[in-house]
């Protein structure tokens, strides 16, 4: 698989030793408030394990599974709700989870639609977030890396259902994403 990379961008001490930072933070914020984590996934089920193991607080854990991709590296632009019944979030104090801020179009989606059930608060904490100009505005209360406009897969990240299962982030090589569009 890792021929498969342009470039490997975060190694997995790296990304360990970030969501260190990331956990004291967030332990320290949520610390005597009730907190419960919405994680979206697929993408972000490494980050969500690697995140909370390091967040010594009780919690309350719940998911969200939605769509927007189809495949492509590109959003299709709507996102779909893969799940019948949504978490209980009323009165709640929520972190939402998510692997990547790419277009905003999911995040947005999602904080709309958890908004609606009267949380407390809700706040978003994402591994990953592009540089970039988004199609919707999503402020991210917790970011791990910043990085270019690029497609990355691995810890968690996909293309096409696959390289989730990598340790690391790398960019994935162009030809092999315009050969399996093409
Ligand atoms: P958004 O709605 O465009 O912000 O996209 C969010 C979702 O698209 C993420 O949760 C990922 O599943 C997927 N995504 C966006 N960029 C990448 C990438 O570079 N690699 C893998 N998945 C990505
Ligand atoms: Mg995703």
């Amino acid at each position: 698989m890792q021929d498969d990379l342009d470039r490997i961008l975060f190694h997995e001490t790296t990304i360990l030793s970030r969501l260190d930072q990331l956990a004291a933070e967030i332990s320290k914020e949520y610390r005597g408030r009730e907190l419960t984590v919405i994680a979206v996934l697929t993408g972000s089920l490494m980050f969500m394990a690697d995140l909370l193991r390091r967040i010594p607080l009780p919690l309350k854990l719940d998911f969200l599974a939605v769509a927007s991709y189809h495949g492509k590296t590109e959003t299709s632009g709507e996102v779909i709700f893969k799940q019948v019944a949504l978490p209980d979030v009323k009165d709640r104090h929520i972190l939402i989870l998510d692997d990547i801020l790419d277009s905003g179009l999911t995040l947005a989606a999602i904080r709309e639609k958890l908004e609606a059930l009267g949380p407390r608060s809700i706040r978003v904490c994402v591994l990953l977030s592009k540089k970039k100009r988004r199609q919707r505005h999503v402020d991210a209360d917790y970011i791990g890396f910043e990085i270019e406009d690029e497609f990355v897969v691995g810890y968690g990240l996909d293309f096409m259902e696959q390289y989730r299962n990598l340790p690391y982030i790398g960019v994935l090589r162009k030809d092999l994403i315009a050969k399996a569009l093409g």
